[in-house]
């Protein structure tokens, strides 16, 4: 299985899989901004997307998933409780996606979003924003469907992955290196917490420092109702 993240110059990541032996891909989180990139990349490779995934409904970005099932008649993956619109197969923790002699299994994570999941694959997870890497912590719970003693009550899952897997994260700074699991319980501090009242004084803390998201008013529309705006202020 390779593992390749795409947008080197954002801190929302993007992941292409592709097995070794097949020419079927999947995209994880793919970003509307950059859908022909991706369509080319695909191409150029002679690859077919099967799927494109999203973590659980952002908005921070206008998600790519049902523009490339528009182009390349590839599935739009979600979890099974999401609220977004346009999503072609939903998932849960029985389901199992195949793409070659890969496959993907799937955990809900709720808590930064109701629809939060963990996918697994081979030897990596892909958190989205229910974890990120070492001091970045976990994404905010303070945005639609977010709820903080969710969020920390799924932390359990975690428990049920070796320490050898790699978290593949949903945001990081531009040029973090993805860590293993084991590295992150030891340098991402949310994991070594033991009460709450840690949890939520770091959330509370974290969303002073990040403030506003500012395409929150487009993109969260955008994703739910699965249609692209007619104006879209940040690629004017
Ligand atoms: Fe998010």
């Amino acid at each position: 299985m390779r593992v390749e993240q795409l947008n080197d110059e954002g801190w929302a990541k993007t992941y292409l899989l592709v097995t070794e032996n097949s020419a079927e891909a999947c995209l994880i989180d793919p970003v509307y901004d950059f859908t022909q990139k991706y369509v080319e990349l695909v191409a150029s490779r002679g690859l077919t997307l099967k799927y494109a995934i999203a973590t659980h409904t952002h908005a921070d970005h206008i998600t790519g998933c049902f523009t490339l099932k528009e182009e390349t008649n590839c599935e739009y993956v979600m979890w099974k409780d999401t609220a977004s619109l346009g999503v072609s197969k939903y998932v849960d923790e029985n389901s199992s996606l195949t793409f070659g002699e890969g496959s993907i299994k799937f955990h809900h994570a709720p808590g930064h979003t109701a629809d939060s999941m963990i996918l697994e694959v081979d030897n990596h997870i892909f958190t989205g924003d229910f974890l990120f890497t070492g001091k970045g912590g976990v994404g905010r719970d303070d945005l639609p469907s977010g709820r903080m003693e969710d969020h920390w009550n799924s932390l359990v899952n975690l428990s049920k992955f070796s320490g050898h897997v790699m978290v593949q994260t949903g945001h990081d700074p531009p040029g973090t290196k993805m860590q293993t699991l084991e590295w992150n319980r030891e340098h991402n501090p949310i994991l070594s917490m033991t009460s709450w009242e840690q949890y939520r004084d770091w959330q509370n803390d974290s969303v002073k420092q990040l403030g506003y998201v500012s395409k929150i008013k487009v993109a969260l529309p955008a994703n739910i109702f699965g249609e692209i705006p007619e104006v879209i202020p940040w690629l004017e």
